[in-house]
Parts: C-alpha cells; structure tokens; sequence
C-alpha cells in the first residue's frame, strides 16, 4: 500500500486489540491517551476458559462499535488519524484476524500507514503513555521489566522503546495461569486472579507452604506449583469436604505469597546480573496487590526504582497498542496489506 504520511495536528494513532477475548481500541494523540474503550467478553465464563471460536465471533460483532467509541470518546475525526496500529500477535489467530482484517481494511480506507505491533512489547511500553492531569514519570533506559500475564511470564531487559531482550521466560505455565487454574480447583470462576487476589486480603498468607521449583538462571517454572496445590487440596478434601470453603482466604493468600516470591527471587537474580536497578512491572498480572506491594517494599529496600503500571493499563488494553504505535511511527516502522498475524512470536 502506498499510504499518505498526512500532515496533522497531531500524531495522532488508533490503537486495536484483539489478540484474546477483549475487544479494544484507543485514541493516543501525541503520545496522551484521549479514549481507551473495552469490550469484555462474558460468553467465557461459563467455560472456565476463553473458547478460541467464541472469541472470534464475539470481536467481529464488537469491533466496529469499540472503534467508534473510541473515535468519539476522544472527540477525534477519522480524517485526523494518522496510522492505525494493531496487535499482529501472540494470541489466538482467529481473534488476531479479527483485528488485523479490520486495521488493514481501515487503513486503507482511510489511506494512512499502517502499523503492526507486538502484544507483549506494547504491555511494556504502557509506562510511556501521557494522560492529561496526570505525572509523567517513566522509566529510564535501560530497565528491566517484569512481563507477567496470562499467557506469559517474563524478565526482559528494556534497551529502548523498541529495543528489548528477553533474558527470563516460563518454561511452562504463566504466572496469569498458575493464578486461574488454581482458582479453578479451588472452584473459583475464571479468570481466577482477580478472586484470589480478593480473597488473599482476608488471608493468613503464611498458613499454608506450597513448593517452589528450582529452576536454574532467569526461567520461570509454575507447574509444580499448581500440581502440589491441586494434590494437597485433594488430600484435604478427602479427610474434610468443607476445607476449600471454610480456608479459602488463607489459601488464597498463601498461593499468591508463593507466585510472588517465586517471582521476585528472579527478578533481584536479574538485578545482580544485568546490575539494571530501574524496574517496571506490565501485564494482568500486574494488578495483583500482593505482587505490587511486595515489589515496592523489595524496591525500598534495595533502592530500586520501581514503576508500577495504572490498574487500567495492567490487563489488555488498547492503549498499549497505540502508544508502541506512536514510537513505532516515529521510526518509520509500517507494514503493508501482506501483513498476518501469528499466534506465536518473539520480542
Ligand atoms: O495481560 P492479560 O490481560 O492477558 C494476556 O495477555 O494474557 O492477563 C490476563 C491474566 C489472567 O491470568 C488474569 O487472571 C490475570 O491476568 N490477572 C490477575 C489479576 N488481574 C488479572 N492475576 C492476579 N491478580 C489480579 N488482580
Ligand atoms: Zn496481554
């Protein structure tokens, strides 16, 4: 495609999302947020799970209406965008689709660039976004961020807006699944982090000890974890039907205490290593209370600095997609009508 690079007002970007079960699009017009807009998708939770074929139907239906909300919360006209960037992957391809046909069809509509983005790169980038009436404090290069989502969990070193290295990764469960399959066996609906984080607040986070994997380097393992939660809970359960129901707060708050301490442990390791004190928290994962309390007191105490995202830009979001968008555009980085998504793919 050949697109008009137009002049305007502003840098003004359109931000889509689609790479799971949220529909979303936002409006980041040189670099503050004007609109960021949501489509949550209930039809899930009936299955303990996104169901990859109802996700796709239920961002088609979604899409344009999101869209428009977006366009109108932020009072902005579709002649004034200047490119439109969307999530190309990782993620389910059939909701990546979704938002990939619609960008391209968009973009060419309107003739203006059009800019692919990298789900996880975009979580990351969230600490830049401006909002008018808000500080403005983001990290400074280089830093390092703890990536913990649903889908994956990871130490990256942060060079430069678009500059990063994965230096720690799971090698099996996210922190986000460790999270929702133990709230599913302990019969908590999905997805199950929000819940326990909930329900740790009442808890007794040192009742209970789960085992914590040894892991060598910066990986991740969680696992274990869940297997030694779910086999401990079956014992119990056999000897006293009611355990789940009448511990669920101490539970709860002894499973998260191990997610984060898991967590941690890798992080201060990566620390020594890369001798990186600027720290930065991103994805789902992030709005977990126990995480974020306990990151700020291990700041404190190392004399890290630490950035903790706004709880509206921890799950997925738009605005995180038009924002790696806004950097992307200033260094000229578009793609054309071949563009596809992929549901797996590397920072
Ligand atoms: O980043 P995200 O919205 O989607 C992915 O890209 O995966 O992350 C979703 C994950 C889910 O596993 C959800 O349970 C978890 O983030 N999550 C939380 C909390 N809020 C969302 N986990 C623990 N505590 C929370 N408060
Ligand atoms: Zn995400």
């Amino acid at each position: 495609m050949n697109a008009i690079i137009k002049p305007k007002m502003g840098l003004c970007i359109l931000g889509i999302e689609s790479s799971c079960d949220d529909t979303a699009a936002a409006v980041i017009s040189d670099g503050v947020l004007l609109s960021n807009c949501v489509a949550n998708q209930e039809v899930h939770e009936k299955f303990g799970g996104v169901v990859p074929e109802l996700a796709s139907r239920a961002h088609l239906q979604n899409i344009i209406p999101v869209v428009d909300l977006a366009l109108s919360k932020a009072g902005i006209a579709k002649d004034k965008i200047s490119a439109i960037a969307f999530t190309s992957g990782p993620g389910l391809l059939g909701s990546l689709l979704v938002g990939t046909s619609f960008a391209k069809g968009f973009a060419q509509a309107l003739s203006v660039p059009l800019i692919e983005v990298h789900h996880l790169q975009a979580h990351i980038l969230v600490h830049f976004i401006k909002s008018a009436g808000k500080d403005y404090n983001p990290p400074s290069f280089p830093f390092l961020c703890l990536l913990v989502s649903g889908g994956h969990t990871q130490i990256v070193l942060v060079k430069d807006y678009l500059k990063m290295e994965v230096i720690g990764k799971t090698i099996d469960d996210a922190a986000g699944e460790a999270f929702d399959k133990s709230a599913k066996i302990m019969g908590l609906p999905y997805p199950g982090g929000p819940f326990i984080d909930k329900l740790a607040k009442e808890g007794d986070k040192d009742r209970f000890s789960f085992s914590k994997p040894r892991i060598a380097g910066l990986n991740f393992s969680f696992s274990g974890l869940k297997t030694s939660f779910l086999y401990f809970l079956k014992d119990e359960m056999a000897k006293d039907p009611g355990f789940i129901e009448r511990n669920k707060a101490d539970l709860a708050a002894s499973l998260q205490k191990t997610i984060v301490e898991i967590l941690l442990s890798k992080l201060k390791k990566a620390v020594i290593e890369t001798g990186v004190q600027e720290i930065a928290l991103a994805g789902g994962v992030s709005a977990n209370l126990g995480l974020r309390s306990a990151l700020l007191d291990e700041g404190m105490k190392r004399h890290w600095r630490i950035h903790i995202p706004e709880f509206s830009y921890t799950t997925d979001n738009a605005a995180m997609i038009a924002i790696t968008g806004y950097y992307k555009f200033q260094n000229r980085e578009f793609s054309d009508m071949s563009v596809v998504p992929r549901a797996r793919m590397e920072i």
